[in-house]
């Protein structure tokens, strides 16, 4: 049995020795001092020996175990320690790879062409306000002086949602919001979504407008004319300039449509203005007497202009974008060119 237990004693040295991880140095443990292991078993079957040999014996197994006991736990420390280096230069760091690029996003063109009118308008000495993109038929059509049988109500084709309930067709309701709340002077822009029932390459179902309002003693066309002269210019660039033709809008007398000149050609004749050097932005005017005495104001105290404006015209003509459906597919390729 002596001899047994030197055997299990080289064997173990070795397996111990052998492992190359804290895992297979854990299963060799099991196998000689667990409680079924080798060395285990060996000393349980010690009544076997005769009486006088058994602590001599007892003593040995002792000792082979202290012994197997003390490599195991150097190994272990060995080992450990190796995978844990082994751990770390996995997770090391190479600090001088370039890094990596975050993506960053950009404003949507009409976005950005509504925030810069804003500011413009903003430095003038203006308000901004919002209404109702749902709207009543009083809002939207009555109070502008277009009455339900008016023939200009054709030149909006309108989504009804009742016989007085729709979605507005122009920002020029917020207006009257406005009037009807405030005392003058006014001096406002409302951008927002409109909606007219109308779809190809330069109409969309919903688009952008800003609309703009000024009430005060004493305001005349010139007002006007200066006003939209300093944001052409500061909307297109400093050369800009704008033309005003004669028009009808049912809620200002006298109307205008207002041009400037082509931001493309600078007024040489292009593509873009159809060779006449000039591209139509907006419609303007000074606001009806009748809308003003509609919303309880003297028009005899007081006058006003108001012009309304095309988002997505703007962007197109500012971006030469040719389709208007391009603004609103979000194709991300299209819109990345937008940096702010
Ligand atoms: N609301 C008009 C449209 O959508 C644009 C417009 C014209 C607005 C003249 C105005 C204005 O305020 O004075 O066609």
């Amino acid at each position: 049995m002596q001899t047994q237990v030197q055997e299990i004693k080289t064997a173990a040295l070795e397996a111990c020795s052998q492992a190359s991880t804290v895992q297979e140095l854990n299963q060799a443990r099991v196998k000689y001092l667990g409680k079924k292991g080798e060395l285990t078993l060996i000393l349980r079957s010690m009544g076997q020996l005769p009486s006088e040999e058994r602590p001599l014996f007892g003593k040995l197994v002792n000792e082979v175990r202290d012994e197997l006991e003390q490599a195991l736990k150097t190994r272990e420390l060995e080992l450990s320690a190796a995978e844990e280096q082994e751990r770390l230069m996995g997770e090391s760091l190479d600090i001088t790879l370039p890094g990596r690029k975050v993506a960053r996003g950009t404003l949507h063109p009409v976005t950005q062409i509504i925030n810069e009118t804003k500011v413009i308008f903003m430095e003038m000495g203006y308000e901004i306000v919002e209404g109702p993109e749902v709207e009543w038929d009083y809002y939207n059509f009555e109070a502008l002086n277009i009455p339900p049988d008016h023939p200009a109500r054709d030149m909006q084709d309108t989504f009804f949602i009742t016989e007085d309930l729709l979605l507005r067709s122009q920002t020029s309701p917020v207006q009257i919001h406005v009037m009807e709340k405030q005392e003058p002077p006014i001096r406002i822009v409302a951008p927002g979504k409109v909606y007219r029932a109308d779809s190809d390459v330069t109409h969309s179902p919903m688009f952008h407008q800003i609309e703009g309002l000024v009430v005060d003693k004493g305001i005349t066309f010139a007002d006007l004319k200066g006003t939209l002269q300093l944001f052409a210019e500061k909307m297109f660039g400093p050369e800009t300039k704008i033309r005003l033709r004669p028009s009808y809008f049912p809620f200002t007398e006298p109307s205008a449509e207002v041009d400037v000149s082509c931001i493309i050609c600078k007024g040489d004749g292009c593509r873009v203005c159809s060779d006449t050097g000039w591209l139509e932005i907006l419609g303007a005017g000074m606001v009806d007497p009748r809308v003003l005495v509609k919303v309880g104001y003297d028009p005899a105290e007081v006058t006003g202009f108001a012009f309304g404006v095309g988002v997505e015209r703007m962007a197109m003509l500012k971006y030469g974008i040719n389709d208007i459906r391009l603004l609103f597919e979000n194709d991300v390729r299209f819109l990345e060119q937008f940096t702010s």
